[in-house]
């Protein structure tokens, strides 16, 4: 895996690149490896044939060459093309170098080599970090390098490759998902970094334990107010989100507050609405405790109430700052939450191909005993969801897919009046899906007998005949957020890594997931 060195000219990266040799790293400079290849130099190119050609040639460059070395010192504009970047994201670990524009100017020097500069080099300098904010914002960790030495800032490089950190690149919203045993000590560096007034930490009665760890770390640097609340889906209500208003604004927060959810999906779905809506929009932070949670409720910014008509049927997109998956955490999450998180991650898993589904029927037995034995499999899971939500934040096409197996899982989930966790509902849907799949001959019978024995062998529950029997299915499969009219829109399965959507109307559903 490759670090990639981004940022301005001037930042620090040919610097910081060959720092990295003289440590014994193969190191790539792009630009360099431009000018080895065409034979005239990027400036060259800029000046002669213009700025898009030389993107051009970077682009094919960058592709061919991203596994060939340890270091890659970009070109200042090589991270501007978005699919190129969010590659590069995937790929590796890309680091932004920053300084101020005195700082970059004064290292330029006169400019002779730098046609994109003309004459205000300062200026031109700020009008193009501005205009590349977005671009610049997207990856692992931004590094100042005004007063660092290069042996310094190679250890820091090194340090944060090593944590192998997640990014959901979503411009100057961009933020960092640490997965590993004992991420949660991050708590002070990323709470710093936010500055806010006040920390409200919303738990529930399950996850204090774990809202301490976070207390204790936070309660010299900033004023905090922790809110417990009544655990389970019964508790997802407007009741509850109210009650964390009323007390984050006697406690005195400003529009400056942090709200940090330390807990499972529901504790992070009714905090997040909280945020989003205390004071029109507050930051938000996660601390995702059980294993569904971590896997999808934490990332990707939905976050929901139910009413007595549904599941999530009111809610606000919102995306935290930054998420702290502390596997830790999973030591105290009872086996039936483990499964159910198991759940999600099956989904995601039959989303992203055979590559991610047949890791997990190897490891299907052992992901079961041991929590950190699901670090991988969570990586990958939050990965699929990642490339789907960098796509479409807003749901206007392919985020839907991630509700493969949730149409009916919902409304199973609603019909047991919450007694069924997510995680099993989901399951239960998983396998309705891949018989409507059966059914319009997206998948085969064979399909439908792997995703039954994958969620078996995860100790998940698969025999949905009863449940599909409830006449009440119908009624709240009406009332889910994809309808359209009479129809709702279905995520078909057929084999791992093909999901196609499908208006369908609700009796339909049924009866074909009755089979
Ligand atoms: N916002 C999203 O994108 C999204 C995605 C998927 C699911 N969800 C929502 O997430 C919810 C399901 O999440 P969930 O399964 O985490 O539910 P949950 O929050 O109810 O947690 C399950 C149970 O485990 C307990 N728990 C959690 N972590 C624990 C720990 N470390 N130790 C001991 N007990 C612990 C909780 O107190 C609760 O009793 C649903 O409401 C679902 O709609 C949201």
């Amino acid at each position: 895996v490759t670090i990639f060195l981004s940022g301005p000219m001037g930042a620090g990266k040919s610097t910081l690149a060959r720092a990295f040799s003289e440590s014994g790293a193969r190191v790539i400079d792009l630009d360099a490896a431009i000018e080895a290849r065409v034979g005239v130099s990027a400036a060259e190119i800029i000046r002669t044939r213009g700025e898009a050609e030389l993107r051009t040639i970077e682009r094919a460059l960058a592709r061919e060459l991203v596994h060939a070395a340890d270091v890659m010192a970009l070109g200042g504009g090589t991270v501007i093309d978005r699919a190129l970047r969010r590659e590069l994201l995937r790929a590796g670990t890309l680091i932004t170098l920053t300084a101020s524009t005195d700082v970059l100017a004064r290292r330029i020097g006169d400019a002779a080599d730098r046609p994109l500069l003309g004459t205000d080099v300062r200026g031109s300098l700020a009008r193009i970090v501005e205009a590349r904010a977005d671009a610049y914002a997207e990856c692992h960790a931004t590094l100042d390098t005004t007063d660092a030495t290069p042996g310094a800032l190679v250890e820091r490089v090194r340090a944060i490759h090593a944590e192998r950190p997640i990014v959901v690149p979503l411009g100057t919203r961009t933020y960092g998902i640490r997965v590993g045993a004992g991420v949660v000590a991050r708590v002070e560096n990323e709470v710093e970094r936010l500055t806010p007034t006040r920390v409200v930490l919303v738990c529930d009665r399950n996850t204090r334990q774990h809202a301490s760890i976070v207390f204790r770390r936070l309660a010299e640097r900033v004023p905090l107010t922790e809110i417990v609340l009544e655990p389970g889906e019964r508790h997802k209500t407007l009741t509850t989100v109210a009650s964390i208003w009323d007390t984050a604004i006697d406690a005195g927060a400003d529009r400056r507050a942090l709200v940090i959810a330390v807990g499972g999906g529901v504790v992070g779905d009714v905090a997040g609405f909280a945020a989003a809506t205390l004071l029109r929009g507050v930051a938000f932070a996660q601390v995702p405790t059980s294993l569904l949670a971590m896997a999808d409720a934490s990332v990707g910014g939905k976050t929901a109430i139910d009413l007595a008509q549904g599941k999530n049927l009111v809610g606000a997109m919102h995306q935290p700052r930054f998420v702290l998956a502390d596997l830790d955490a999973l030591a105290t999450l009872p086996a039936r939450e483990h499964r159910s998180g198991l759940a999600e991650i099956v989904k995601a898993a039959w989303l992203a191909g055979e590559d991610d589904v047949r890791v997990l029927e190897r490891e299907a037995s052992e992901l079961v005993s041991d929590p950190y034995r699901v670090a991988e499999p969570l990586r990958r899971a939050l990965a699929t969801k990642i490339a789907i939500v960098a796509e479409d934040e807003l749901e206007t096409g392919i985020r839907a897919h991630l509700n493969l197996g949730h149409t009916v899982g919902h409304a199973i989930e609603a019909a047991s009046g919450y007694a069924r966790t997510h995680g099993e509902c989901v399951a239960l849907g998983l396998v309705a899906a891949l018989r409507v799949g059966v059914a319009l001959g997206d998948a085969t019978a064979s399909d439908l007998a792997r995703m039954t024995r994958l969620l078996d062998t995860l100790g998940l529950l698969t025999d949905a005949d009863d449940v599909l029997r409830d006449p009440r299915l119908l009624d709240y499969i009406r009332r889910d957020k994809k309808r359209d009219g009479d129809t709702v829109r279905f995520i078909v399965p057929g084999q791992p890594g093909n999901v196609r959507i499908e208006r369908i109307e609700a009796a339909k559903i049924v009866s074909m997931a009755r089979g």
